[in-house]
């Protein structure tokens, strides 16, 4: 069966019985055999990295984060700009009695996306259904989504833009106009009903703003974009952590961790839980500035945040390259990635950190980086701003 959007056909007489029977027929009628589960996880089996500073979610992360999610907008850390503005806008649709307008987060792994569409959910009092663009393969699996949907309840899609196409345009009407259009039947028998859904909240959540139609992003009321935290805002996650987990540590030393931890709570979170079995297995009673160092050093994650992957690539950058500029393909291949790898994952530290610069003509590695690798700056990279401003790029 194919589900495509189409005109309302609504009474007309084909459809015998109450909503809720029409969406159990489809289901049903829709219930072929799927290759889903294998396709799933080859689809997600992307290149991971195995270091501790990857921002990528490992299942390890996923049981441990459990304990350590905030909860409520005050328990949030940094990001203030958005709390501030979520915070209206949670007043807002309360005192209507409504819910909140729909919602696309985006922004680079490990920021905190899952973890404030939960938050949002809290707050209005809703129930959360978490699901992600790629399991959402066939109609029926968006239909039963939006079936088991409550009036405010929040629908949190992670990885949006890698929906399919004809999942989109199902999504379309009913974040629109809390209509669901099913069409059944073949050639000649083909009947389109439009149904309605409750009033709900969607939240996307993607690392890929830029792979969203533009027909999707406009129908979301707030499009926000989460930013690396400050050193300072890391301090405080490391802190929460360590109280959550029940570990002294000493001020300076919550510092440490945070500036290794690239701006990502996911991260300092991951050195936290290190540093952690560091100190038990060395029977360490308290977490002081050098014990961290030693238990990070150990880890191979350096005094930026970055791993042995991250130095190769800066390495390679400076050696093969010479310094730059050197195209994302050719770069990712020299490092056996591929390239979508090196820009989701790698890439955002390394640019935020001001190690490597993004110019038209390709990534250059800049005079901090020659700094950090402790080598000597080339009279040509000096002039790096110049080329950059020339370009009209950075
Ligand atoms: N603002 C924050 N304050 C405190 N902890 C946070 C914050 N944002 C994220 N975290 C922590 O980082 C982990 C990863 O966040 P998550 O929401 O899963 O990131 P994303 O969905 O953007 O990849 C969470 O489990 C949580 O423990
Ligand atoms: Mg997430």
């Amino acid at each position: 069966m194919i589900l495509m959007q189409s005109s309302p056909l609504l009474g007309s007489g084909n459809w015998i019985g109450s909503i809720e029977e029409v969406f159990l027929a489809i289901l049903r009628s829709d219930a072929e055999p799927s290759k889903r589960d294998s396709d799933k996880s080859s689809k997600s089996s992307q290149t991971e990295r195995s270091s501790v500073v990857s921002s990528r979610e490992t299942s390890t992360d996923k049981k441990a984060e459990m304990n350590l999610r905030p909860e409520s907008l005050k328990e949030y850390i940094g990001q203030s700009r958005l709390k501030n503005l979520f915070q209206m806008s949670l007043e807002a649709a309360k005192s209507r009695g409504e819910p909140l307008d729909h919602v696309l987060l985006y922004g680079p792994p490990g920021l905190g996306k899952t973890t404030l569409a939960r938050i949002l959910a809290n707050e209005m009092g809703a129930r959360i259904h978490v699901s992600s663009g790629p399991s959402l393969e066939r109609p029926r699996d968006i239909i039963g989504l939006l079936h088991q949907l409550e009036q405010k309840d929040v629908l949190f899609i992670d990885e949006i833009h890698r929906l399919n196409k004809i999942a989109e345009e199902l999504l379309y009407p009913a974040i629109e106009d809390f209509m669901v259009d099913i069409t059944s039947g073949k050639g000649h028998a083909t009947r389109t009903l439009r149904l309605p859904i409750p009033r709900f909240t969607l939240i996307g959540a993607t690392t890929k703003a830029g792979r969203i139609s533009k027909a999707l992003r406009d129908r979301f009321g707030f499009v926000h974009r989460l930013d690396f935290y400050s050193l300072e805002e890391l301090s405080l996650i490391v802190k929460r952590a360590c109280k959550l987990f029940s570990l002294n540590i000493d001020e300076d030393a919550v510092a440490v961790i945070a500036g290794r931890g690239r701006g990502t709570p996911r991260i300092a979170n991951r050195l936290i839980r290190l540093v952690r079995d560091y100190v038990h297995y060395k029977n360490y009673p308290v977490i002081t500035v050098d014990i961290a160092h030693e238990a990070l050093d150990s880890y191979q994650v350096d005094k930026l945040g970055l791993d042995a992957t991250d130095r190769r690539l800066l390495e390679i950058m400076i050696e093969t390259y010479n310094g730059g500029p050197v195209g994302i393909d050719a770069l990712a291949a020299t490092i056996g990635e591929d390239s979508e790898t090196v820009e989701d994952v790698y890439e955002p530290f390394l640019i935020q950190g001001g190690l490597i610069q993004r110019t038209s003509r390709g990534r250059m590695a800049t005079p901090k980086a020659y700094q950090h690798l402790g080598r000597t700056v080339p009279a040509m990279q000096m002039n790096l701003e110049m080329l950059i401003s020339e370009d009209g790029s950075a």
